[in-house]
């Protein structure tokens, strides 16, 4: 729709950001709800980026979302940054408040189990001991929710061991530690397969992985979603194991965002998916 002088503002900051899928799905949001607002991309230099934050209210913006290379930087920029962002240690979305302060939170971790309760509505957290992949910044926000959500038990797998000792060391609870190398043993009475690295992304190099000894009533997921079928997934379902794709994971890190700016929840639907996807394919 067109938007008036009244037109509510948010965007994402980033840099590079013009391959940020979020002003396509904000703006597929925007659009089938008829809201009188826009959702821009706003490319911000590292080094620009806590006076343009601060600028932000002064010019009516009601709050972004950040991403790379920003989302660490955000977390001690904010007036305020709740529990999730202080646990996983990075921003993703801030919140402009009536009094032009700036909260800031981390919706990732709410994004991966909402992603998970669409596609595998059967399966609980609490069930079993999760495995996760992989010790960057996806991770953190992966093993920070699993442990919400009550897994009795989650074992980081990553390639550089002290990364993973780091996350456990800092979150504490139920969080193991074990070798890349033995990352297929690391299966034996698993609820849960997650990938959390760059492993098998277009362009990257392929995760080899053993699923021998994953339950067969496991669920694995990717956050990997270009290719939206990653090789892990495909080799879970060919022997029967439920698998979730990653883009799920990013449409519903969106929402809460979405719902503080403009004023109503927004639903991940598969129009939304066709959307995201058909911009997948162009880049
Ligand atoms: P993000 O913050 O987006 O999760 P990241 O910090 O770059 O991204 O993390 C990428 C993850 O993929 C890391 O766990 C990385 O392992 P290291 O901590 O050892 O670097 C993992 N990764 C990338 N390439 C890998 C490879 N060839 N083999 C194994 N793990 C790999």
């Amino acid at each position: 729709m067109t938007i008036t002088g009244r037109a509510r503002l948010a965007g994402v900051m980033g840099w590079p950001v013009a391959h940020s899928l979020s002003p396509v799905l904000h703006g597929h949001w925007l659009e089938t709800l008829g809201i009188d607002g826009a959702y821009v991309p706003l490319p911000v230099a590292p080094d620009d980026f806590a006076q343009v934050l601060a600028a932000l209210p002064r010019m009516g913006f009601r709050g972004v979302n950040v991403t790379v290379p920003h989302k660490e930087t955000a977390l001690a920029a904010v007036d305020h940054a709740d529990a999730p962002a202080r646990r996983v240690g990075a921003v993703n979305t801030i919140v402009v408040g009536d009094d032009g302060r700036l909260t800031g939170t981390n919706t990732d971790g709410f994004g991966f189990l909402e992603n998970l309760k669409d596609g595998a509505p059967g399966w609980t957290a609490a069930a079993g001991p999760a495995v996760v992949l992989g010790a960057g910044g996806a991770a953190r926000a992966v093993v920070v929710a699993l442990i919400d959500a009550g897994a009795p038990e989650v074992r980081l797998v990553n390639r550089t061991r002290a990364r993973a000792e780091r996350i456990a060391a800092d979150l504490g609870g139920p969080v193991t530690v074990r070798d890349w190398d033995e990352r297929a043993a690391a299966l034996g009475g698993a609820n849960l397969l997650v990938n959390t690295t760059t492993l098998g992304m277009t362009g990257k190099a392929p995760l080899t992985m053993d699923l021998a000894a994953l339950p067969g009533d496991a669920l694995v997921n990717d956050i990997v979603y270009a290719p939206l079928e990653t090789d892990l997934l495909a080799a879970a379902r060919a022997r029967g194991n439920a698998a979730v794709d990653g883009l799920g994971m990013l449409l519903h890190q969106a929402r809460p965002g979405f719902e503080a700016w403009f004023g109503q929840a927004p639903k991940v639907t598969a129009g939304l998916r066709d959307r995201v996807l058909a911009r997948l394919g162009q880049d």
